[in-house]
């Protein structure tokens, strides 16, 4: 886990990669990223399939916040609304602020010059996301031609450098290569040289270790902390592996049925979860059970898009709910100094678990 101290005026977690912590500028910086209200809808008109709902959070510089939840939740529609990738799909509201622009008024050519340089994404799919017809070699000084001034030399020089840095053995032997000549692992980590070649201010990666092995998943995850150390890179971490989240991130944000319900600091979060969402993700964690017992798994499946119930999503398998939230919506509020939550009825898991 990482460590963490906190600052008392603003209860922003303060990372442990922050420098010259004395000055208040640097101690207390401004979100990088602040999303405000984002809702994004398949199709068009009345029979538009709603995906996410007024999500809202902040990304401060430096910072990494995991957003975790289920299959279908909605988190890999979150991060490419961000990048207006879901555009083309149906509609967008809401505000995406950076740098005193909002992402989601900007045309498509405008938002082509911050996608991929000041903020770049890893894909959940590596395989769909290189072009198996070049050589990664050519991807990456390609990304390099289109986000900076460097000449042809000097790119090939950077390419080089950037797949020694993730870990690629023999890179300047390598550049030649094409995507189906390197494991499942080593693609994942040519998707993050390409991701990283900008040097971006911001990085959402993707589930970027799901389906490695374990010490390749541990290889790049510690990658990723060097460089967001290094280069003080702001992380968008998606996982649905809270021991990732555990040991990569300063916040948690966990989301339901396309909306957040509980968002905060990781040791808030994974110590004493409020939301009966998030005692039940945290419950279903193997760590968390004694040895030999059953597993414990939340009952009943997400809804589908299609299928959404009208007041908490959450209702149908949680259990605690009341008559009120089958009919209403719980929105965000700020519960206690630092978390943020969605509940008509917060739970504790210090003093009694529901069951
Ligand atoms: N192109 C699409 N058309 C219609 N529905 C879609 C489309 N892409 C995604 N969805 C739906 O939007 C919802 C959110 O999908 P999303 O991919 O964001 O989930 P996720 O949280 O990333 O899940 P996973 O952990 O499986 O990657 C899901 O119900 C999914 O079926
Ligand atoms: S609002 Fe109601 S149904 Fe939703 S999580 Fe809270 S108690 Fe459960
Ligand atoms: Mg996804």
């Amino acid at each position: 886990m990482r460590h963490y101290s906190s600052d008392p005026a603003t209860g922003a977690e303060q990372t442990q990669n922050r420098t010259a912590a004395t000055n208040p500028e640097i101690a207390n910086p401004p979100a990088l990223l602040e999303v405000r209200n984002l809702s994004m809808s398949f199709g068009l008109g009345q029979s538009g399939l709603l995906a996410i709902d007024k999500v809202s959070f902040a990304v401060k510089p430096g910072e990494i916040l995991g957003l975790v939840g289920e299959s279908g939740s909605g988190k890999s529609i979150t991060l490419r609304s961000v990048l207006g990738l879901t555009r083309r799909y149906g509609r967008v509201n809401g505000e995406i602020l950076w740098k005193n622009r909002d992402l989601n008024k900007l045309n498509n050519r405008d938002l082509q010059k911050i996608r991929g340089r000041e903020i770049a994404m890893i894909f959940q799919e590596p395989m769909s996301s290189l072009n198996p017809l070049l050589s990664v070699g050519l991807q990456i000084t390609e990304n390099l031609r289109a986000h900076t001034g460097l000449g042809r030399a000097e790119r090939r020089k950077k390419a080089i450098k950037l797949l020694d840095l993730v870990g690629i053995p023999s890179a300047a032997a390598r550049l030649g290569d094409y995507p189906h000549q390197f494991s499942g692992g080593m693609r994942q980590r040519v998707m993050i040289a390409i991701a990283l070649a900008s040097e971006p201010e911001l990085l959402l990666a993707d589930e970027p270790t799901t389906a490695l092995d374990v010490t390749i998943q541990q290889q790049i995850l510690d990658l990723i902390l060097a460089l967001s150390r290094e280069m003080g890179m702001s992380v968008i971490m998606v996982t649905h592996d809270l021991g990732v989240a555990a040991q990569t991130c300063d916040r948690i944000a966990v989301m339901y049925g396309g909306r957040l319900v509980e968002v905060g600091p990781v040791r808030n979060i994974l110590r004493n979860p409020q939301h009966p969402y998030s005692i039940g993700l945290l419950r279903s964690v193997p760590e968390n059970v004694p040895p030999r017992s059953e597993l414990y798994s939340l009952p009943g499946i997400p809804p589908g898009l299609g299928n959404r119930p009208s007041g908490c999503c959450f209702a149908p398998r949680c259990p605690v709910a009341t008559a009120r939230c089958a009919v209403e919506k719980p929105d965000l509020f700020q519960s206690g100094e630092k978390v943020s939550l969605a509940c008509f009825n917060p739970q504790n898991l210090l003093s009694g678990t529901p069951q």
